[in-house]
């Protein structure tokens, strides 16, 4: 992290008084022109005042090495200025065009195998091949120079979704660029065989020109190698992400940056906690998968990319208006999904609401994606209920700024733990580091307590109670701001597969909990890992699955608040509490999964003194998100059931609701209709 995070919004050319940014992903380059003119006559009938461009305009804009035809997109930002539609200008280097991989086949990625990944798809680019970066860079230069000062100008758009498709990638570029990385990081070849752990099956390098990525192997490739491979892999990207910035802030510096992250990815390649401080606002995509946590799942997501943000508006710049193409089974959005889901990002700090894409295609992979004017046109119900979005957005203008309220309850989140956690040769390939995450979060929601989710590094003191799943990877100097965190009157939760490796991914010796086995006062011999299918119960009613450890109390302090009542740990302790200074550090040896970790963290809390902020009837039902600015909060009440749910007492001023659920006076009873929202001024 090389600058503080910078402040800078996006430019809003024809704002007069704060607004939301709404808007979509617009592809006109696959429309006839007579579409232009329809198309900005609907956005602004629904209220749009802002598209990203140009995303995946490459081809067009640049049809052979030496010819450019800019006439087109020339064409489309003077109509869109003139509708007072805003632009996010994609760099359009997203998807490089065939002529460019026909010229040089050398940029195209390579998987472990060492097989070619073919252009036919998009990015399908090395994010270290000079060629590519040479190429990409004229690019940007000359899309800055033709609309650097174009009046539609809003934002810089970074490529896309950088990674989604080639972040890990082991051609001979890459090997180069991991040495290099290698050699900075390390600084000599003995310290890198020290930390790779290399006297182990006679893998010890002698020189750097040795060094490949772990590519596919006989057996598992040494661990501390494919670790350093994921850490490599995202800052390749995130150097990537800087030479396109850098371009930008030479020559158009007034011009903010921003790239659409994808916090809900469920690789985790890219690291975007070290990615943030290098843009000047916070982008995110989001995109429900169904199931019984997909509304936690937004959440979760939108919470996280709010700290990403240190708590200042972000802009959510893809979800979708209903279905999209890429899962097994593509589900419509129900009524009254398309607002909320919206609105929960604006909850947790979004300031820009987009969709992808404007106009749903007729042709192409993403045919069947929706958007916000479907294939059967704007008579249709997702266009309604685009442009009633469009309306309630208008209502809630002055929400705009207000920066989210921080929790009293975190989730610690960390990247390094999840790529180590996950890795292969470990006592189980069940684990899933993001799902236990998930987990505690679907529990927090289920309580009606807020929690707010934060990057390691993030300050805790001003957290009441943390819970740190799965943090597998603790370097010293972590466990100690872990113990100086519960002295100082913290409450620490911890689970199963934690405190284990150091920043190597070596094993803390004399045994687990490793480094935060005096935190905690246990210390387990041996992992149990669980088969799946199995289960084991405990005492206070809870089910444990995945996961179980023979542990010892080795501190007469240490309360067990849970003991296992089934399988082989029968009578030995599940769950246990020491009292730290002022705070308290819990460990959580097993799998409690989202329901099951309710009654635990229900204790927890008690003991922390955390209590909902919601009626008691409402709790799980409804998730309450706070923004502010000054004295003024604005409480998101978000109905997350199909059924109406009532509230009581509630003070305040309603500045806007969905659907209309019938009068209500402060004071009296709010009724939130079925996945209704509602906003209430504080
Ligand atoms: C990503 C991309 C978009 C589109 C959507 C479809 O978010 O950035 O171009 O492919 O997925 O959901």
């Amino acid at each position: 992290m090389t600058r503080a995070p910078s402040p800078r919004w996006l430019r809003r050319p024809y704002d007069t008084a704060p607004r939301f940014a709404y808007g979509a992903d617009y592809n006109p380059e696959q429309w006839p022109r007579e579409v232009w003119h329809e198309d900005i006559r609907l956005m602004r009938e629904a209220g749009v005042n802002i598209v990203s461009l140009a995303v995946f305009s490459w081809a067009r804009i640049q049809p052979a090495p030496e010819v450019w035809d800019f006439g087109w997109l020339d064409e489309i930002m003077d109509l869109l200025h003139a509708g007072g539609i805003a632009v996010d200008l994609g760099t359009a280097t997203a998807s490089p065009p065939p002529w460019l991989t026909t010229l040089h086949p050398e940029i195209l990625p390579v998987g472990r195998a060492g097989e070619t990944i073919w252009p036919g798809a998009r990015q399908h680019w090395r994010p270290t091949s000079p060629v590519f970066r040479t190429y990409a860079l004229r690019l940007v230069t000359a899309m800055a120079e033709r609309y650097g000062r174009h009046p539609a100008l809003a934002a810089w758009h970074l490529s896309n979704e950088l990674g989604c498709h080639n972040v890990h990638d082991y051609s001979d570029d890459a090997a180069r660029a991991f040495r290099s990385w290698l050699e900075d990081r390390y600084g000599t070849i003995d310290a890198l065989n020290h930390a790779w752990g290399t006297d182990f099956w006679s893998q010890r390098y002698a020189e750097w020109e040795q060094i490949l990525p772990p590519r596919l192997a006989a057996s598992h490739p040494n661990p501390t190698q494919q670790l350093d491979f994921k850490r490599f892999s995202s800052d390749a990207l995130k150097e990537y992400l800087r030479a396109e910035r850098d371009v930008l802030y030479r020559l158009t510096p007034e011009v903010p940056v921003t790239t659409n992250f994808m916090v809900m990815d469920g690789t985790g390649g890219m690291h975007y906690a070290d990615w943030a401080h290098e843009v000047d606002f916070i982008s995110n995509d989001h995109y429900v998968r169904p199931g019984p946590q997909a509304l936690d799942e937004l959440s979760f997501s939108a919470a996280l990319t709010g700290s990403l943000a240190g708590g200042r508006p972000w802009y959510l710049m893809e979800h979708s208006t209903s279905a999209v193409n890429w899962q097994p089974v593509n589900v419509a959005k129900r009524t009254g999904e398309l607002a909320r889901d919206a609105l929960l990002h604006v909850a947790h700090g979004a300031d820009a609401v987009c969709f992808f894409q404007w106009r749903q295609s007729p042709a192409g992979a993403e045919k069947y994606h929706s958007a916000m004017v479907p294939h059967a046109g704007p008579d249709s119900e997702v266009f309604r209920a685009v442009a009633g979005l469009g309306g309630l957005l208008r209502e809630l203008a002055e929400v705009t700024g207000a920066t989210r309220r921080p929790a009293r309850a975190a989730i610690l989140f960390d990247w390094e733990s999840w790529w180590a956690s996950e890795q292969d040769s470990h006592p189980s390939s069940l684990l899933r580091y993001r799902q236990e995450a998930l987990d505690w979060y679907s529990a927090f929601l289920a309580l009606g307590v807020r929690a707010d989710v934060v990057p390691r590094g993030a300050a805790l003191d001003g957290y009441d109670l943390v819970v740190a799943p799965v943090l597998h990877m603790v370097p010293r100097t972590l466990a100690k701001e872990l113990t100086g965190y519960a002295e100082s009157g913290g409450h620490l939760v911890t689970t199963y597969f934690s405190g284990v490796v150091d920043e190597n991914d070596h094993a803390w010796l004399g045994g687990y909990p490793g480094a935060l086995r005096e935190l905690l006062g246990i210390r387990i011999e041996e992992f149990a890992p669980l088969l799946d299918g199995e289960s084991v119960a405990l005492d206070d009613g809870s089910t444990g699955t995945l996961w179980t450890d023979r542990i010892t109390v080795t501190d007469d302090t240490v309360a067990v608040l849970a003991a296992y009542r089934t399988g082989e740990q029968t009578g030995r302790p599940a769950i246990t509490r020491r009292p730290v200074g002022r705070g308290s550090a819990t460990y959580v040896s097993t799998r409690l999964g989202a329901e099951g970790s309710r009654g635990v963290l229900a204790r927890l809390l008690d003991g922390a003194g955390v209590t909902s902020e919601l009626p008691e009837e409402a709790r799980g039902r409804v998730e309450l998100v706070v923004r502010g600015s000054g004295d003024t909060t604005y409480w998101f009440l978000v109905n997350r059931t199909d059924a109406p749910v009532e509230l009581p007492g509630l003070s305040g001023e309603l500045i806007a609701r969905t659907p209309d659920a019938g009068p209500w006076a402060p004071g009296g009873s709010l009724v939130l209709g079925p996945r209704g929202v509602a906003v209430v001024r504080r």
